[in-house]
């Protein structure tokens, strides 16, 4: 039967689970690692790799090494947070056609769905190989505070995977399913999960009856673990110029360096009190003497540097449980999710916030998958009545429209569980007027130009009548998935009215059609590749053998003209399987490889009998 799986598409890593047998599994990749980094690189010789190999190589191919895709996903090319990325990152991105953010590998620009989409194909291999068949369903994850454009562009990813989305939910909920499934409780829950690159807080009511319904949620998706790094790259650069005069960020590799040893030092951090970053050569003083850099950084100086940033995600706690009408006390467990949650700094502020220990039941790295897995199974066809649940999420942003003064006209405030939708009536405001241009906006703030613009929607074919005496009913829908649409009709005729979207920067259908073929087309060229790899290694073992029984036959019938004629063919064999290699000919190396085979037997028998 058709499996449907769950993954959880982090910042830094990524993970996958699958139910099999009714309990939920977390798939380890190749290496046997359980979650696998959320990289893509580009070797010089136009090989992709993704994950630990993306990952291992990254401080000598910098450039063409993507991290932290989801930071932008989703995001206009104008935003501060592109604008940030863009002065940071080790790798160069530029604007789109559509306003919004593409990435370069070597010369090529890739949307940002695209780079997410390597992930996504690579997490869906992993899951295949385990199963030993092939999937095309899952369940991806995305954070609470996700607006439309981010949870579009994430679909338009899995997509671009060849993947059917058959759900989109968020990270919090995910993680309290993990921990409440199966488990009978009854009790109000908060979930704080800190990643690498995005914080969600969620509160939510577990029923005994199994359902999970969430009562509010808040967010901050550029606020995460790269953070944490950043104030210590930027610690270690300002001591660097201020002892040498140099900045380190000038140089790609150097600031690769930093930015590994950072990360390294802020995890060290959470389990002893002091750690030494040691950067031998990392910059030339240009008077031919190599600089290093060696530093020794506190876990009290760590958590000076980065107080705020924790104590931003106390006020973003403190707004969710206000918007819960809750009071700390009134939550009876808080569950700890993300890799940024091992810091004591933040269990620390967690503990204190709530007055209670976190509960320590759940993996803080594996539970959004097993979640989204458990989702995954419950809307298999055929699911069983013990792999039902039912989860009440909600819109974690206000949907509206800007309407005169350019201000924002709320018509679906946050925190209203989904799917749910709102019509709404408009009339024509001059004579024969015969469009309608709508804009729609996801936020809280009143002036409607600092919320987030999900899209343009302009109804033309108009009657032409005197203003007001067309009226136009307008339908907004949010999907369980959080996902935003539009529909309007005009009330007189009946007629459903034609939608332009025009202010989207999302990918179109043909970008994503032609994206989706080139995915398809990575995915052979990988099969071929792992094939290749097979056959490379079945190659070289047999061409081993046969050169260590070489002298020995020639000693046995090196003399006759048939054992002569056999020892040269036996080195053709050979030579023509090298030459398979060098050219990756899999159909070429197939054919040497039953040659070499065939050679290494007729050897054995000579050897036998001589
Ligand atoms: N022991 C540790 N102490 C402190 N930080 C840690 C520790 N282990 C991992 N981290 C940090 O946790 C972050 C990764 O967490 P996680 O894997 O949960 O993120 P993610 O799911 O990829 O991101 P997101 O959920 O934000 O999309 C990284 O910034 C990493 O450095
Ligand atoms: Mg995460």
């Amino acid at each position: 039967m058709e499996k449907v799986i769950g993954i959880d598409l982090g910042t830094t890593n990524s993970c996958v689970a699958v139910v099999e047998n009714g309990s939920a599994v977390v798939i380890a990749n190749r290496g046997g690692y359980k979650t696998t980094p959320s990289m893509v690189a580009m070797t010089e010789a136009g090989k992709r790799l993704v994950g630990h190999l993306a990952k291992r190589q990254a401080i000598t191919n910098a450039e063409n090494t993507i991290y932290s895709a989801k930071r932008l996903i989703g995001r206009k090319w104008n935003s501060p947070q592109v604008t940030q990325v863009s002065q940071t990152a080790s790798y160069n991105i530029v604007e789109g056609p559509h306003g919004d953010v593409r990435i370069m590998l070597r010369d090529k620009a890739h949307s940002v769905p695209e780079i997410s989409a390597m992930v996504l194909a690579e997490m869906k291999l992993i899951a295949e190989e385990y199963l030993g068949q092939e999937v095309s369903k899952a369940v991806v994850t995305v954070p609470a505070y996700f607006n439309d454009n981010q949870r579009q562009a994430t679909k338009d990813a899995g997509a671009i995977a060849g993947l059917d989305v058959i759900r989109i939910i968020n990270e919090p909920t995910a993680a309290a399913l993990a921990y409440g499934f199966g488990r009978n409780i009854d009790r109000t829950v908060a979930v704080y999960d800190l990643g690498g690159g995005t914080f969600d807080v969620s509160i939510l009511e577990i029923g005994a009856s199994g359902v999970f319904k969430v009562i509010s949620t808040a967010g901050d998706t550029f606020l995460g673990g790269e953070d944490f790094d950043a104030r210590v790259i930027n610690w270690l650069v300002e001591g660097f110029k201020t002892e040498h005069g140099l900045d380190l960020r000038r140089d790609r590799m150097a600031l690769q360096r930093l930015k590994d040893a950072s990360e390294k030092a802020k995890i060290e951090l959470s389990a002893v009190r002091e750690v030494e970053i040691n950067l031998p050569f990392i910059m030339s003083s240009g008077r031919n003497e190599a600089l290093h850099l060696q530093r020794t950084l506190s876990r009290a100086e760590f958590e000076r540097l980065t107080a705020d940033l924790v104590e931003r995600t106390v006020a973003i706690m403190k707004q969710a449980l206000d918007d819960a009408g809750l009071q700390a006390s009134d939550v009876e467990d808080v569950v700890l999710v993300g890799g940024m949650t091992r810091m004591p700094l933040v269990e620390r502020s967690v503990a204190e916030f709530f007055g209670r220990e976190p509960s320590k039941g759940v993996h803080p790295d594996e539970v959004v998958a097993v979640g989204a897995g458990i989702q995954g199974a419950a809307l298999m066809e055929g699911a069983s009545p013990q792999q039902k649940v039912v989860l009440l999420d909600v819109t974690p942003q206000t949907l509206g429209m800007m309407v005169a003064g350019g201000l924002m006209e709320p018509l679906i405030p946050k925190d209203t569980t989904v799917p749910t939708s709102r019509t709404k009536a408009f009339t024509t405001s001059r004579d024969n007027q015969t469009a309608v241009k709508i804009l729609v906006m996801q936020g809280e703030a009143e002036q409607a130009s600092e919320n987030e613009l999900l899209g343009e929607f302009i109804l033309t074919g108009l009657r032409r009548a005197p203003a007001g005496m067309v009226e136009i009913e307008v339908t907004f829908e949010i999907n369980a998935d959080g996902i935003v649409s539009v529909h309007a009709k005009d009330l007189e005729t009946g007629k459903e009215q034609s939608i332009t979207v025009t202010a989207s920067s999302g990918l179109t259908k043909e970008e994503i059609a032609a994206m989706i073929d080139q995915g398809k087309n990575f995915a052979l060229e990988r099969k071929k590749d792992e094939e290749f790899e097979g056959l490379r290694q079945e190659a070289e073992g047999l061409v081993h053998e046969v050169e260590r029984l070489f002298d020995k036959v020639a000693r046995v019938v090196g003399g006759s003209d048939y054992g002569r004629d056999a020892l040269e063919k036996a080195q053709g064999v050979i030579e023509r399987a090298r030459l398979a290699i060098d050219r990756r000919d899999v159909a070429a190396l197939k054919e040497q490889v039953d040659a070499l085979s065939r050679t290494l037997r007729m050897f054995k028998g000579v050897v036998a009998k001589g």
